[in-house]
C-alpha cells in the first residue's frame, strides 16, 4: 500500500472525500506535494501559519526548547519559561484587564475553559451563543455552535444553552441574571465572514456588565492579525471579560489559550481546587514556538499590510459569476451559487497550483485566509488562477479588475 492508501485505511477519516494531498515540504506561502508540485496557499491550515509555514525563526525556537526539555510536569504546576514569557508578551499585547493565560492543547478547550470559568464566576448557568457560530467540536464547544446539522447527531449536549442572531438587538432581552456568560466570535468566520455591528456590539458590552454575565470573546480565528488588527475586537469599541485563543497562538504548533482577569481566574484554583486541569496545556515547545511566531509577526509588522491586500484581493475578484465577497482583512469568503459550483472551482485551484477551500456553515463560500506574509505578487498570482478556474467551471467569462 502507498502512503495515501494506508491514510485511507489506518488515519480516522472525517469525510467521504478529505483533500488527501501528501506534501512533503512548506515554506513561507508554499506547499510541496510528494511529486514535486507546488501550492500556493489561500488558507494557512485555516488561519495558522499567519507568520507562513515554517519561518526559521519558529524552527529554531522549538529546536532550541526542544534541547532543553519537552514535558516535564501537568500544567500549572512548575514554572516553565516558555509559558512564562508567552504570558508576559500576550497580556501586554491585551487590554489590562486581559492579564491571565491559561493555556490548552486547542481551541476547543479554551471554549470548555472559558465555560467552566463563567460558571464558577457568576453561579449561573446559562450561556447564550450565536446561530452559524464555531467554537470547537468537544461536546461542550459543539453545544454552543450554531449549527442543528452538526449539533443534532451527538444529543444530548449541555442544557442551559441559548442561540441568538449575530447583530440582533433581541439578543438584548435574553441576557439576564440567569446568564453566566454571552460567547461570541469577533468575526464569524465560518458563517462566511460576518462582521458585528459596532453598537450592536457596544450595547452588548452595556447589557453584560449590567447583569454580570461575562462577555467572552472568540479570537480563535481572527486573532494576531488576520483582521487587520491583532485582535478582532479592537475593532468595536469593546473590550470582552475573556479572549480565546489558539490557532496562530503556537505559530503552527498546537496551543490554545483562555485569557481573563486573575481575579477571575483564580476561581479554578479552589472549590474544587485544580478546577480545570491539562497534562499538554501549554507545552513548552509549543509555546516557544507561539512566543517566536508572534515576535516574527509584530517584528515584521505584517499587520500594518493585511488591509492593501485585502483591497488588492477584492480588485482582482471581479467576475460575473461571483455572487458575493464579505471580507476582514485577510479573512475572506467568495460566495457562489451553490456548494456543487463551488466544489469544482476549488477542484479547479487545486489542480493548478492554488490550495483553497470552503466554511463549515457557508459551503457555497470560497475561503481566501492565506498566510499574512503573502506578497502582493503572490495574490495577484492567486487571483489569476482563481478567476481562470471560476471561468473554466462557470463558462461565464471575466477578467480580473
Ligand atoms: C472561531 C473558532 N473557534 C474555535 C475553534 C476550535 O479550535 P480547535 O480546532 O483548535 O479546537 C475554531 C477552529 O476552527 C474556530 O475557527
Amino acid at each position: 500500500m502507498n502512503h495515501r492508501q494506508v491514510f485511507l485505511r489506518h488515519v480516522a477519516q472525517t469525510s467521504p472525500a478529505p483533500l488527501a494531498l501528501e506534501i512533503v515540504k512548506a515554506r513561507g506561502t508554499w506547499l510541496e506535494g510528494k511529486d514535486g508540485k507546488k501550492y500556493l496557499d489561500l488558507i494557512a491550515g485555516i488561519s495558522v501559519c499567519n507568520i507562513g509555514h515554517c519561518h526559521p525563526q519558529v524552527v529554531k525556537a522549538i529546536r532550541k526548547q526542544a534541547e532543553k526539555y519537552l514535558h516535564l510536569m501537568v500544567y500549572g504546576e512548575f514554572v516553565e519559561q516558555p509559558q512564562v514569557a508567552y504570558a508576559k508578551l500576550l497580556t501586554s499585547l491585551l487590554p489590562v484587564t486581559l492579564n491571565s493565560v491559561y493555556f490548552t492543547n486547542s481551541g476547543a478547550e479554551a471554549t470548555e475553559a472559558a465555560m467552566k470559568l463563567a460558571k464558577r464566576v457568576t453561579g449561573k448557568t446559562q450561556i447564550i451563543a450565536f446561530n452559524q457560530s464555531y467554537h470547537g467540536s468537544t461536546q461542550g464547544a459543539l453545544s454552543i455552535i450554531g449549527d442543528e446539522y452538526w449539533r443534532n447527531a451527538f444529543r444530548p449536549l449541555l442544557p442551559g444553552i441559548h442561540h441568538a442572531s449575530y447583530n440582533d438587538p433581541g439578543l438584548l432581552n435574553l441576557i439576564n441574571n440567569q446568564t453566566a456568560a454571552v460567547i461570541l466570535e469577533s468575526v464569524q468566520a465560518e458563517r462566511g465572514v460576518f462582521t458585528p455591528n459596532r453598537e450592536w456590539l457596544a450595547a452588548l458590552r452595556r447589557r453584560c456588565s449590567e447583569t454580570g454575565a461575562l462577555l467572552v470573546m472568540d479570537e480563535i480565528q481572527t486573532g494576531f492579525g488576520r483582521t487587520g488588527k491583532l485582535w478582532g475586537f479592537e475593532w468595536g469599541d469593546v473590550v470582552p471579560d475573556a479572549v480565546l485563543l489558539g490557532k496562530a497562538l503556537g505559530g503552527g504548533m498546537p496551543l490554545g489559550a483562555l485569557v481573563a482577569d486573575k481575579q477571575l481566574m483564580d476561581v479554578f484554583t479552589e472549590n474544587p481546587v485544580l478546577g480545570h486541569i491539562t497534562t499538554f496545556g501549554g507545552h513548552p515547545v509549543s509555546c516557544a514556538a507561539g512566543l517566536a511566531a508572534t515576535e516574527v509577526l509584530l517584528e515584521n509588522r505584517y499587520l500594518e499590510k493585511v488591509q492593501e491586500k485585502e483591497i488588492l484581493f477584492r480588485s482582482m475578484l471581479q467576475h460575473p459569476a461571483i455572487e458575493a465577497v464579505r471580507s476582514k482583512g485577510l479573512l475572506m469568503a467568495i460566495a457562489f451559487a451553490d456548494f456543487e459550483t463551488n466544489k469544482k472551482i476549488i477542484d479547479h485551484c487545486i489542480e493548478n497550483g492554488l490550495l483553497t477551500d470552503w466554511f463549515l456553515f457557508a459551503p457555497h463560500c470560497l475561503r481566501i485566509a492565506p498566510p499574512l506574509s503573502i506578497t502582493k505578487k503572490e495574490i495577484r498570482q492567486a487571483c489569476t488562477i482563481l478567476t481562470d478556474a471560476i471561468t473554466a467551471v462557470t463558462g461565464k467569462s471575466g477578467q480580473p479588475g
